[in-house]
Formats: structure tokens, C-alpha cells, sequence
């Protein structure tokens, strides 16, 4: 396969020349395209000697093979590893100051960017308005990992490993590029990297009538899953949203089905889930117990001098819809499940602890764990989250940022867990 490596300019360019090793250990052709600011960090010899090619950032080399256009044509992959905050606006933007640019507007083939920067300038909001830009036009953005950074500091920005980004961007490939035609393309349909997929998304808090006026509720919002929602059909899917009591306008393109209780939502889920569905994501802050009876008509209070009996309500337990997805699974036509869950830190463990905990009770192939407390999650528009899988002491770290990115870093861990899975029909 022919592979242009774009390496823009950071410190972890020297991070650049395993990926290219690996790539190239392949088998796979690789052109380096550096950025001139690229080039300061690690020369020009040190790429023509790992690639066996001739290396150059500008646009006036090889001008007689209009280099500038047919590098992108050609490529059957690019991944710029690193990209920097600078290079991800111009990619957003579409400006073609260097080759590497040039290289970006002329591809057609799957793009991936593996962004590294400073954590300040990751979560600015330019940056964060050019990521969600480029998903929505189907280039993988990876997410960055978390851990030391240049200098003292530490905190998301770190460019992943160079094993983990090569596998994300043959992963990108498979999944889009030619050969991967498997999967049902919808006519009209944007060709992102969850292009042919069905996504379920639950959204919101249920609510347990009591009476004709009374419910037993809770504070969530439904932001995260419609965030959940819209990142998905930005990256091609399907998406049917189940939302439970959500004031917000819904995602554009997606299928909403309303539903008010914990009952519904699991119906709805099921309904939607029997139809053949790729992932399903429980957002939904779902009750887990509700009235044991419903009253037809308003509980009054009564109105004795001295009467000051209040009625005691009866709760009975809820299913656990997530954990029933989980236990109905069959074979490998079963979706990915991924699972929310609030928590808070005690003195027996802090949220990490707790949330492997219940990754594991649940058995679901993702979970994401909120740090909930006063002030934290519930309406607001930041959030932290750790997201954790089965089999894997890694913790991935996203925050405080917008339910928006924290929605991409979620199907950043889904897509290629898809692509493992293969195709679903
Ligand atoms: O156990 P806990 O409520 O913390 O788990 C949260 C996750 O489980 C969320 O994904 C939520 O949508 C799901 N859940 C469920 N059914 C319930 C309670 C929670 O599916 N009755």
C-alpha cells in the first residue's frame, strides 16, 4: 500500500521515525512529507534513509510530476503522525501552504491524523471546533493519550504509541478505504468512518410516574447522549436516539424515539436492537427502581386537624437494561455495548476503582465512567471521563473538555473495536 506519512512540527516528530519503521517493516511504500517546521526537528537524511525515498516539504520540488496533486491522488493512505494544532486548522480550513496540505486537499483515500500538543491548546476551543470538523468530513482524528508532556506538565496531548497509531490508521483503512465495501453505504450517506453502521444511543433521565402528576426523576440532562448521537451521524451511522425527557432539540438526521420510563426505554432499545444493530450506547440515566403502583388518580393529602401521615411509597427494582443487552448477546452478530456510569471516589477506591469494578459486573465492551459531584456533570457542558475495556489495565483520560469530545473519544475506542470485530452482515 502506498502510504504518505505527513510529520508536522513538534517534538514528537522523533516519534514519527518508528512509525514510519513499522509501516515500512509492512511492507508498505511510505513518502515522508514533513513540514518545514518538521524539518528543524528531524532533518531531511534521517526520513530519506528510513523511507528510501526522497523527502521534501515544499510545493516547487518535482514540480515537472506536479508532485503537489499526484502524492495525494496516488496515496491509498495518509496519516500525519504528528499533527499539530497549527496543522490541524489548516487541514480544517483547507489551506495548501506546503506539500503536506497540498497532500490533504488532493487525497481521496482515508486520512488519519494523530494529533500532539500541549493540553492547553488541544482543549482550546479552535482546536476543538477543527477536530469535530475534520470527523465530520471522515478523517479519523486519533486521540491523543494522556501522560507527561514536554517540559513538566502532563495531561491529554501525548501522541499515542507508535504501534497504536499504525494500527488505528491500517484499521482507518480497512474500514474505509477500497476493499472494505462490505458494509450497506447508505446513497447520501457521508462517507465517515462509521459509514454503513447502526448505532442505537440512549438519551436522558426516565421518569416513574407515581400519579397522573408525580414521577420519580433525575438530573440528567440528555447532552451527553445527544452528543453521543450527533458525533455519530457526523461519522456516517445510523442512529436511532431513544430519549428519555429531553428538552433539547434532537440531532439532525437522527431517528428519535421518545420514551418517558425506565419500561419504555427498554423496549425501545430492544425493539431497535432487534433489528441489527452495530453499537449501542446507554447514556440514559435509567431508574433503578420505580413506584410499585401507579395511581390513576392524584395521591391527595388528607386534610384531619392533626393528620400529619404522609404515604410511604413503595419502590420495586428495575431491569438492568444495559447488563440484559449484555446477557441476550449471541455469537458474533451481537453489537458492541457500551456503557455510562456516574461515580464519585470513597475511601474504599476512587472512580477508576469503581468504574472497573462495574465494568466488570456489567460485562459491556466499553464503559464510560463521569466524575459526577457538586458542580460536576450533570447540565453542565464539561465533563471528565475515564474510559476503560475488559482485558486492558489502560485507562484512557478525556477532560475537562465538551460532551462533543468526550462523544468522539468514544467512537475513537469504538471504531477500531469494530473494524477487529469485521463487518456486520
Ligand atoms: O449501575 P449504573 O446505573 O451505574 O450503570 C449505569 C449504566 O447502566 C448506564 O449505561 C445506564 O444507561 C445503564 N443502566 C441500565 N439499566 C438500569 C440502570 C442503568 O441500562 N436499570
Amino acid at each position: 500500500m502506498r502510504v504518505v506519512l505527513g510529520v508536522a512540527g513538534g517534538i514528537a516528530a522523533y516519534k514519527a521515525c518508528s512509525v514510519l519503521r513499522l509501516l515500512t517493516e509492512a511492507g508498505h511504500e511510505v513518502t515522508v512529507v514533513p513540514t518545514a517546521a518538521a524539518l528543524r526537528f528531524v532533518g531531511a537524511p534521517t526520513w530519506e534513509a528510513l523511507s528510501g525515498r526522497p523527502v521534501s516539504a515544499d510545493v516547487f520540488d518535482g514540480v515537472p510530476e506536479v508532485r503537489h496533486v499526484r502524492l495525494g491522488q496516488e496515496a491509498d493512505l495518509v496519516l500525519v503522525a504528528p499533527a499539530t494544532a497549527d496543522l490541524l486548522a489548516r487541514a480544517a480550513h483547507g489551506l495548501a501552504d506546503d506539500l503536506l496540505t497540498n497532500t490533504l486537499l488532493t487525497a481521496r483515500c482515508p486520512v488519519v491524523l494523530a494529533p500532539a500538543m500541549h493540553t492547553e491548546m488541544w482543549s482550546h476551543p479552535a482546536t476543538v471546533a477543527n477536530v469535530e470538523m475534520l470527523r465530520g468530513r471522515g478523517v479519523t482524528v486519533v486521540e491523543p493519550a494522556s501522560g507527561r508532556l514536554t517540559g513538566k506538565d502532563s495531561g491529554p496531548g501525548r501522541l499515542p504509541d507508535p504501534e497504536d497509531i499504525v494500527a488505528q490508521a491500517l484499521a482507518a483503512h480497512s474500514r474505509t478505504g477500497p476493499g472494505s465495501a462490505r458494509r450497506r453505504i447508505r446513497p447520501g450517506a457521508s462517507a465517515g468512518d462509521l459509514a454503513g453502521r447502526r448505532v442505537v444511543v440512549s438519551a436522558g433521565g426516565t421518569r416513574e410516574p407515581l400519579d397522573p402528576v408525580r414521577f420519580l426523576g433525575n438530573r440528567s440532562s440528555g447532552k451527553q447522549g445527544y452528543a453521543v448521537a450527533a458525533a455519530a451521524v457526523a461519522r456516517g451511522a445510523e442512529v436511532t436516539l431513544v430519549s428519555a425527557n429531553v428538552t433539547l432539540p434532537p440531532p439532525a438526521g437522527c431517528r428519535v424515539v421518545p420514551v418517558e420510563t425506565a419500561l419504555e426505554l427498554q423496549e425501545a432499545v430492544r425493539a431497535a436492537v432487534a433489528e441489527w444493530t452495530d453499537v449501542v450506547v446507554m447514556t440514559a440515566a435509567v431508574a433503578d427502581f420505580r413506584p410499585a403502583r401507579y395511581a390513576s388518580s392524584k395521591i391527595k393529602k388528607t386534610h384531619g386537624e392533626d393528620d400529619r401521615s404522609a404515604p410511604t411509597i413503595e419502590l420495586v427494582r428495575n431491569p438492568d437494561i444495559l447488563a440484559g443487552l449484555v446477557a441476550d448477546r449471541a455469537g458474533a452478530a451481537s453489537p458492541y455495548i457500551v456503557g455510562f456510569a456516574a461515580e464519585t471516589g470513597d475511601e474504599s477506591g476512587d472512580v477508576v476503582h469503581h468504574a472497573r469494578a462495574k465494568l466488570a459486573r456489567k460485562g459491556c465492551d466499553l464503559l464510560v465512567a463521569n466524575e459526577v459531584g457538586v458542580g460536576k456533570t450533570f447540565g453542565q457542558d464539561e465533563s471528565t471521563v475515564h474510559l476503560l475495556v475488559p482485558g486492558s489495565d489502560e485507562v484512557r483520560t478525556v477532560g475537562p473538555v465538551g460532551k462533543d469530545v468526550v462523544a468522539g473519544a468514544v467512537w475513537d475506542v469504538v471504531v477500531p473495536a469494530l473494524a477487529d470485530r469485521g463487518t456486520a452482515d
